[in-house]
């Protein structure tokens, strides 16, 4: 007689799942193009992002693959003919008049941004082509505009071919407020008033980094959104986008190597530095996503500080600023002020990956089960208290869903 053995389901991707769900927007553009996305949150944010869709997709991948691929391909067909893909597109209704001041648009025609985010996108295509064994055609079926995606990166954002994307804006790193740009925006930071300003001056120059380089504007080597980069171009050139890719993903790992890394500190700095002594956030041990980051160098990211509990390894890490930091911030606060100190599912998962990556299966374990502890006790917020667990922002928020990709 056999024995039917009856599981129940995950209540972490069960509740993940109606997240997803809830903000899931299919139609179609008023020229009839058809698209399908998840949003960060329908009422707080009823567009698509970037990094979120990558994010989501990931999720997808653990709830429906079959939507993971659409949000994919939804976001890769944003992309203008030379590859340019923005931060924000708003597929089926322009931007508001009162808001488009804070957007980095230039004309209010634009139907999307022309800033950009971490580049995850091929980075995320290979994990939901891996789940996608009843749609094996996904993993290739991007592949040229992909790779043009990624040609535009390097040809607007990497000139001078060093191998490290340059920002043109604090918010292009999906990390809008963080206190490691304070002391190169002070007053122009995001969340303050002179904000406004840095996005008008950015406008005139249409966005684009020559100008703003040559007048001497905000413009930095920003780790995270290189260590994207880097997950990507590598990703691109296994599944088939050619060894162009492959020679690119090995340029930016040994750029962040040399660079960025500070042995003194041991930890990740955007470049050129702030002329002061670097704040630490989450984004300084990001690179520890990467494969192919030297033994010692990954053992100190996570001992001396991921793993260190005056820094994040709080009760529910990962905090987006060390609390040893003078400018960490538990809560968020008004005016919003992002990624002073609350934790974000994204990053822990991020660096759950990496603790695997790097022989710290015990460490990333222990992670993943405070995450579903935080979401199961706090739902699925857009962030978090690092020590009360206090869920903040918006209630229905997509990328916190990755909590069901633990
Ligand atoms: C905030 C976050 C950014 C995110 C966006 C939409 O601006 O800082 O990372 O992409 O909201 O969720």
């Amino acid at each position: 007689m056999s024995t039917v053995v009856r599981t129940r389901p995950d209540p972490v991707v069960r509740d993940a799942a109606r997240v997803l769900f809830g903000n899931w927007c299919t139609g179609r553009t008023s020229a009839g193009r058809p698209f399908a996305f998840t949003a960060p949150d329908i009422r707080k944010f009823p567009a698509q992002f970037y990094w979120d869709s990558c994010f989501h997709a990931i999720a997808w991948a653990a709830v429906d693959p079959r939507r993971g691929r659409d949000e994919l391909r939804t976001l890769l067909a944003a992309a203008e003919p030379d590859g340019f893909i923005g931060h924000t597109i708003f597929w089926d209704a322009p931007v508001r008049l009162s808001r488009r001041a804070f957007y980095n648009l230039v004309s209010g025609r634009d139907r999307m941004t022309r800033t950009i985010h971490p580049p995850l996108l091929a980075f995320a295509w290979e994990i939901v082509a891996d789940a996608s064994g009843d749609d094996p055609g996904f993993r290739t079926e991007g592949l040229k505009r992909l790779a043009a995606h990624y040609d535009w990166l390097r040809a607007n954002r990497d000139p001078d071919e060093t191998g490290l994307l340059a920002l043109i804006q604090p918010d292009e790193s999906g990390l809008d407020a963080s206190p490691k740009f304070d002391a190169r925006l002070r007053w122009q930071a995001h969340g303050l008033p002179g904000f406004v300003t840095l996005v008008r001056r950015n406008r005139r120059d249409r966005f684009r980094l020559e100008g703003i380089r040559a007048r001497g504007g905000f413009v930095v080597h920003e780790v995270l959104t290189n260590v994207a980069y880097a997950l990507s171009t590598a990703a691109l050139a296994r599944m088939g986008g050619g060894a162009r890719f492959a020679g690119r993903a090995a340029q930016t790992e040994r750029a962040l190597l040399e660079r960025c890394w500070d042995a003194r500190a041991g930890l990740f700095a955007d470049r050129p530095r702030s002329g002061r002594r670097e704040v630490s956030t989450w984004a300084a041990l990001a690179p520890l996503a990467l494969p192919g980051l030297p033994a010692p160098i990954a053992a100190r990211l996570a001992g001396e500080h991921l793993l260190d509990r005056r820094r994040y390894w709080r009760r529910f890490p990962v905090p987006s600023t060390s609390v040893a930091e003078p400018s960490y911030r538990a809560r968020t606060g008004f005016p919003y002020r992002y990624w002073r100190g609350p934790t974000w599912i994204a990053s822990s998962w991020l660096l759950h990956r990496g603790l695997r990556l790097h022989g710290r299966a015990d460490a990333a374990e222990e992670l993943a089960a405070r995450v579903r502890g935080l979401v199961g006790r706090s739902g699925f917020r857009e962030y978090y208290g690092p020590d009360s667990g206090i869920g903040q922002g918006a209630r229905a928020f997509g990328m916190s869903t990755l909590a069901a990709a633990l």
